[in-house]
């Protein structure tokens, strides 16, 4: 596993509401650095059981002994759109999906996630397969940039960045995090408190993991292999996921499901102040935990 630097988000808020029954049957379907599962494999008992899903092979690897010595504990290297292909249908008592990417990869150069720090442009969750960021970033053209950048980021100088980006790699490839992130800031004249690169870089890293459409799977998954009274808790950080699960919730934009959840007494959670100046990664969090009612 990789240097278990994450900080699980909101613990109180998803324990409490989605595991109500000690001796259930859970899946947390981003895995991570194992912070969340910990914490379940804690509160369930001795007929309770977990199975956690990562996407990404490095952070399964060399797990650490409380998981590898739990008989309550399976761990599956896979993309949780997939998670039909492990369950029947109405089996789980409880599903949680921890959106977007840990800090442990976010921190990695090498990983090529972060304008922070240099490194190659890399941005795959799973990196045994796919495009990278910079094979992409090389070959796309002009206006398929500009579209990722404004409808996943809403980046407002979309255009400017991508005509920039297809300018410079007339004469060199872009390779590098920080070759990007300067392009990026030389077009982004209005500064903010916010890092210019933050939303292109966002932007790209769900572009080359699919991760909109991964959400939308994995939502539709979840409805069938919950059973009546399961619940599922969804964890997002950026408005577009957290639009998607609240409206999956609602019933509308499905791709077939027809099943019913309702929310439980709240609608949505969000990191308390203390947890923000503890975890200041989490100030975005919107947490929201539904039922199948059947
Ligand atoms: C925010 S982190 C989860 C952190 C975790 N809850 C913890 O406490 O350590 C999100 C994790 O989901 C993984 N992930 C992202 N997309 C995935 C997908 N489609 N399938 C499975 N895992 C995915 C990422 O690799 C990352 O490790």
């Amino acid at each position: 596993m990789i240097k278990a630097t994450h900080e699980a988000v909101m613990v109180d808020e998803v324990l409490e509401n989605l595991v109500f029954k000690q001796n259930g049957k859970y899946v947390d379907c981003t895995f991570g650095a194992g912070g969340h599962s910990h914490e379940i494999l804690k509160k369930i008992d001795r007929k309770g059981f977990l199975t956690s899903i990562e996407k990404d092979e490095r952070a399964t690897k060399n797990l650490p002994i409380e998981f590898r010595d739990d008989s309550r504990f399976k761990l599956i290297n896979d993309s949780f759109s997939n998670l039909r292909m492990f369950f029947e249908v109405e089996e789980i008592d409880g599903i949680l999906i921890d959106l977007g990417i840990s800090s442990t990869q976010l921190d990695d150069p090498l990983r090529g996630f972060s304008f922070q720090s240099n490194g190659p442009l890399d941005m795959r969750i799973d990196t045994t397969k796919g495009k990278t960021a910079a094979e992409w970033i090389n070959s796309a053209s002009n206006q398929e940039i500009a579209d990722v950048l404004w409808s996943l980021g809403q980046e407002r100088a979309s255009r400017r960045i991508a005509l920039k980006i297809c300018e410079f790699r007339e004469k060199k490839s872009i390779e590098s995090t920080k070759e990007l992130a300067d392009l990026i800031v030389s077009c982004v004249y209005k500064k903010t408190k916010k890092h210019p690169a933050t939303n292109s870089f966002r932007a790209i890293r769900m572009f080359i993991n699919n991760e909109i459409e991964e959400l939308q799977k994995v939502l539709e998954a979840a409805s069938y292999v919950l059973c009546c009274g399961g619940r599922l808790a969804v964890i997002s950080f950026h408005s577009m996921e957290d639009r998607i699960v609240k409206r999956f919730f609602q019933g509308k934009d499905r791709i077939e499901s027809k099943v019913k959840f309702e929310y439980m007494k709240d609608k949505f959670f969000k990191p308390t102040a203390k947890e923000i100046s503890i975890n200041p990664r989490s100030r975005s969090a919107i947490l929201r935990v539904a039922e199948k009612v059947c």
